[in-house]
């Protein structure tokens, strides 16, 4: 098998084309793949046709799976996920049956953040595929955290790079407060780990910011209003329309995003129209600075 991988006039992303993802990939063709990612950040395969089986058996010749957030933080589902769906499988969607989520997430805005940072281990890749989509809306944008952190004023450089970051997990990416936990109104008291603010990619060995979301976001040391101050800073630097990329899904379509080194944010859809992915993820590692 060749592929063709062509970079996006973004950001960051790449398109690869020629390639049928429903069926096992030879061992050149993982490894360019795996090369395309780590280079590009986020990868597009678009007019596939994947069923459950075959997002997973895609997904796991780049790693071991990892399971949705719900399961990573012990959570019992909210949501009434089809049985016949794998416990690997988290679906995003706003579809209800019978008052009922199918899925995650609903229609709402989905701020920049980086898929369960708030758990120790977060996982290195999520894969999201597209099977309904609304007529518009619902566009989902990637940021390129090498991008920035290397163009970050060295001083502000100097004031975080040995920090870390509390990465909270009582709310989900949608903004939404997970029933298990009390709301927060300190986010230096916010419940979860802490990482590194920036971290050293473990393939390529390359610094990023690793931000996790701004939610209730809090650098470790300091005053939450030095805290606040200084995430403003780095915040506002690293969402440059330069560093993104924003796709316009259509069905078939599968992004495979690097989870340590890209963020990624939703906009908000009509919520009486229909929208229906399912996202794979890959384990991670620890991050480390
Ligand atoms: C996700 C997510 C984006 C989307 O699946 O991690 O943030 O487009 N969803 O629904
Ligand atoms: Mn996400």
């Amino acid at each position: 098998m060749s592929i063709e991988v062509v970079p996006l006039d973004a950001g960051l992303g790449a398109e690869v084309c020629g390639l049928d993802i429903s069926k096992p990939l030879d061992r050149p063709t993982v490894a360019a793949v795996r090369t395309a990612w780590l280079e590009h950040c986020v990868l597009l395969f678009r007019q596939q046709s994947l069923n459950d089986d075959q997002l997973l058996s895609f997904t796991s010749q780049f790693g071991a799976l990892e399971f949705p957030p719900t399961k990573l933080l012990g959570l019992k589902n909210k949501i009434n996920q089809k049985d016949e769906v794998p416990p690997e499988i988290n679906v995003i969607s706003n579809v209800t049956e019978n008052g009922v989520a199918i899925g995650q997430l609903g229609a709402d805005e989905c701020a920049w953040h980086t898929d369960s940072a708030f758990v120790e281990i977060p996982p290195a890749a999520s894969l999201l595929y597209a099977l309904e989509i609304p007529s518009h809306g619902g566009n989902t944008s990637f940021l390129n955290m090498y991008k920035a952190w290397e163009t970050l004023d060295p001083e502000v450089q100097k004031a975080v790079e040995d920090r870390a970051v509390k990465h909270d997990f009582t709310y989900t990416s949608a903004g939404h407060r997970r029933k298990d936990y009390p709301e927060v109104s300190d986010p230096s008291k916010a419940p979860g780990p802490t990482h590194p603010i920036v971290r050293t990619h473990p393939e390529t060995k390359r610094k990023c910011l690793y931000l996790g979301r701004r939610l209730n976001s809090y650098i470790m040391g300091l005053s939450l209003n030095e805290s606040e101050e200084l995430l403003d800073k780095i915040w506002l630097n690293a969402v440059r329309p330069e560093f993104m990329y924003e796709h316009v899904w259509a069905v078939g379509d599968l992004v495979m995003w690097d989870n340590r080194c890209a963020m990624h944010r939703r906009e908000a859809f009509d919520n009486t129209q229909r929208r229906v992915m399912h996202r794979s993820q890959l384990q991670g590692d620890r991050p480390y600075q």
